[in-house]
């Protein structure tokens, strides 16, 4: 099922290149937060009557859980303004597979929501999706009850067999995982009793702070550097309306662009302003960036701040492994930021990179060693030696590995770098920022073919 329609950005593909740049200026809308949109169709999808959504982010991504939704019986429409309507059901088998091209946030989060329900329902993805690991989503789900089958390592396509019959668990997730905390906590809303999920590390708290707009009951304590959540099953959800707020990680790539280019003054308005996604600019603010932040009222139960920024000298700093679940999608533009940069970065505890949309640890590497760029890359490590503001060689093809991060990450390093940087293939952008190219043409920024 396609919902793409004429009034949305066209998607640009192939190859684009950046070019020095001076004086990027202006103010933009944060294109709509991709996390935020994502849960605001799950919930309103399982909830009973009609909820409009406001400025959903029309990406890719987000297009395929509209469809795979649907799919599972709930109406999804758009109105001629853009305002979707969703309108809840009882979660059934889907005629077909659920297709969710490139996301891993749908996947995960659709195979915990789906659990609760009695159906059947085999979930695929493109080639990226699936190389990803499913396991980590699978092995909880199974300890309340759900039975799958999944191609060979936990990955898919996969197949969910969903029950009525869920058992609450009290649950440690292994890694940081805002979207295996995320599945457990949307099939405990079916299970008998409470189910707990304990994480070490504090995460993106979306689900937690969108569900009990819905009527989902929810409860978040803080303990020590995490958070424990519990969710007492068999709540009956009801329609919520919601605007989506904007998105830091996208517009961190606003952000980078706007402190890399001589001369740029940007502000870009809207950003929520998560303490679970902050971790890029607690790290900006380290590095010595001219940053301002302004309260900018609330949306969905989230906070909104207005970026304004400059270009401007930055130091290389120091970046601790346990900021990483805040900025986990900020490490490619980081990069890109540390090398124009004066003195050494050194970014730790990158595990998890490796199991994003690429190997983004080894990417952001490449990235940067094609276009001249020292650098150390370790397992879990990357440190990057600065060029200082202007000095970075460019010049480079950079291999994107089909991952929308690179792709902007690399377009971004061009605007800065003394010679041109092309990206190999730019398809992917639409799946989290299809207004991209628009946002930067309007900044004043010089990419083309
Ligand atoms: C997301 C969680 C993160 C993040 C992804 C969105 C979410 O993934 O990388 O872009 O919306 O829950 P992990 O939970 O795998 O870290």
């Amino acid at each position: 099922m396609s919902f793409m329609s004429s009034s949305m950005p066209v998607r640009p593909s192939g190859a684009r290149t950046a070019r020095l740049s001076t004086g990027l200026t202006g103010r933009l809308r944060a294109a709509a937060d991709k996390s935020i949109s994502h849960r605001s169709l799950i919930f309103s999808a399982m909830a009973e009557g009609e909820s409009r959504i406001e400025g959903l982010l029309e990406s890719d991504d987000v297009l395929a859980t509209a469809g795979a939704v649907a799919q599972l019986g709930a109406s999804v429409t758009r109105d001629e303004d853009g305002a979707w309507r969703v309108c809840g059901a009882e979660w059934r088998t889907p005629a077909g597979r659920l297709d969710l091209g490139n996301s891993g946030t749908g996947v995960r989060l659709l195979m915990g929501a789906a659990a609760r329900f009695d159906l059947d329902a085999v979930f695929t993805g493109d080639a990226s999706l699936s190389s990803r690991p499913m396991a980590r989503v699978l092995n909880p789900l199974a300890e309340m009850g759900v039975r799958s089958e999944a191609a060979d390592g936990g990955r898919l396509p996969a197949r969910l067999f969903g029950t009525r019959r869920l058992t609450a668990i009290d649950y440690t997730p292994p890694v940081a995982s805002a979207q295996v905390k995320s599945a457990v906590l949307l099939a405990g809303l079916g299970a008998e009793g409470t189910t707990i999920v304990r994480e070490p590390r504090l995460t993106r708290a979306h689900t937690e702070t969108m569900g009990p707009l819905y009527g989902a009951q929810f409860h978040v304590e803080r303990e020590g550097s995490g958070s424990v959540v519990r969710v007492t099953g068999g709540a009956a959800l009801k329609a919520h309306d919601l605007s989506v707020p904007g998105d830091p990680s996208s517009a961190a790539f606003l952000v980078a662009a706007a402190l890399i280019t001589p001369n740029s003054d940007v502000v870009i308005e809207g950003v929520m302003a998560n303490p679970a996604r902050s971790g890029l600019y607690e790290t900006l603010a380290d590095m010595g960036a001219d940053i301002e932040l302004k309260p900018a009222g609330n949306r969905a139960g989230e906070t909104l701040v207005d970026i304004h920024v400059k270009s401007g000298a930055l130091k290389g700093v120091e970046v601790p492994p346990d900021r990483a679940p805040s900025m986990i999608d900020e490490y490619p533009i980081l990069s890109v930021i540390a090398a124009n940069a004066e003195g050494r970065t050194t970014m730790l505890g990158l595990e998890e990179l490796r199991a994003k949309e690429s190997d983004r640890l080894a990417a952001s590497a490449n990235l940067l060693a094609a276009n001249g760029v020292s650098l150390t890359l370790g397992d879990d490590h990357l440190i990057v030696d600065g060029c200082g503001a202007g000095g970075v060689p460019g010049g480079g093809m950079v291999e994107t590995f089909h991952d929308h991060r690179l792709a902007m990450s690399g377009l971004v390093m061009g605007l800065a770098s003394k010679a041109p940087v092309t990206v190999d293939d730019v398809a992917m952008i639409a799946t989290s920022y299809p207004t991209f190219f628009d946002d930067m043409a309007r900044l004043g920024a010089v990419i083309g073919e």
